[in-house]
């Protein structure tokens, strides 16, 4: 696509058809250990069976947390934008979709890891859609720009999301839309072992980090296996809900991190707890920090907000 180069004003370094250079990697310790995370990460993933299961669930998901519901919300919506940025692209499954959704519109995926390269190979033949490796904190995007931003679960893991969303803001046009995902900070038990974790984790082989993963999926799979269900008292002091909960579901949200899920499988279920626990930037928020953040950085109150266990979102303008 030729619009490619016009939208940089920085030169990217085209390596193939669909895939282009910006930055190989971060200078900074705890970006290059997440980028190092996720090349790990991505290519296991890659070559995992479950992996397009894993992706449909995701898109699933995706629906629900902004909003859209339909796949057919999702492209009116998307027809409706020329420029699309998929920020911490992955894989590239969300590019790829958005892109078959608007055939008119330009993806762009961006990531910082070798998720970028594996995606250009995947999604070759989609003639509206590239990939660019580098850092979404400092894009080479000209001014004002993109029509779309879609940046899920990722923005936690940059270097410092107050600089990416500046970053957002500045690349993006005044009827621009960003759709944003952001770690919500859950009971205090798990918030200290996570917090804890994080210092811990740079000192941690990558083999050991994988081992932990696959004895926490154990872990998960075996109270899940329980099903049992234990009527939880409210704990406000350490932010426990109280109410039926499964066993599982109880020590997953309040303790520990040990996912499982039946439908995704013994590998997934590793990667996604190997996910939680590797990359060192994991930044989390309370509801006020997250709207607050978004303000600070010159967005205006969401047009769409959502709050999951896991997560918050939101739909925003620039102010
Ligand atoms: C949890 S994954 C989410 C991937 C994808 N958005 C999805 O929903 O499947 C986080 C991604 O953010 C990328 N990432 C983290 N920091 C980044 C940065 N500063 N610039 C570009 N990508 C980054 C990682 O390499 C990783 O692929």
């Amino acid at each position: 696509m030729n619009i490619i180069k016009q939208l940089f004003k920085e030169n990217l370094i085209q390596n193939t058809k669909n895939y282009f250079v910006l930055s190989e990697d971060s200078d900074d310790s705890n970006q290059h250990q997440v980028n190092d995370s996720y090349d790990f990460q991505w290519k296991l993933v890659n070559e995992t069976k479950e992996r397009d299961t894993a992706w449909s669930f995701q898109k699933k998901w995706y629906l629900e947390l902004y909003g859209f519901k339909t796949e057919e919300n999702l492209a009116k919506f998307l027809q409706t934008k020329k420029v699309i940025l998929d920020a911490g692209c992955g894989l590239g499954y969300k590019a790829a979709w958005f892109a078959e959704l608007a055939p008119n519109s330009c993806i762009i995926g961006i990531d910082y890891s070798d998720g970028a390269l594996y995606a250009s190979e995947h999604f070759k033949d989609i003639e509206n859609l590239v990939f660019v490796k580098g850092d979404i904190a400092n894009t080479g995007f000209n001014n004002s720009v993109i029509d779309y931003i879609s940046c899920d679960q990722v923005l936690q893991h940059t270097e410092s999301p107050k600089k990416t969303l500046i970053e957002f803001n500045r690349i993006m046009n005044n009827q621009g839309e960003l759709a944003v995902y952001v770690y919500r900070k859950k009971a205090l038990p798990r918030e200290l072992i996570d917090t804890y974790f994080r210092t811990e984790t740079k000192k941690i082989s990558i083999e050991q980090k994988v081992k932990m993963s696959e004895q926490l999926t154990v872990l998960g799979k075996r109270l899940a296996a329980l099903n049992v269900e234990i009527d939880v008292p409210e704990i406000p002091l350490l932010g426990i809900k109280g109410g039926k909960q499964d066993i599982q579901r109880f020590i997953y949200w309040d303790f520990l991190k040990c996912f499982w899920n039946d439908e995704l499988g013994h590998d997934i279920s590793v990667s996604t707890n190997f996910d939680w626990y590797s990359p060192s930037n994991a930044a989390r928020y309370s509801k006020s920090e997250f709207l607050k953040m978004l303000l600070d950085t010159k967005f205006k109150s969401p047009s769409f907000f959502r709050e999951e266990e896991a997560c918050y979102t939101a739909i925003v303008k620039k102010s």
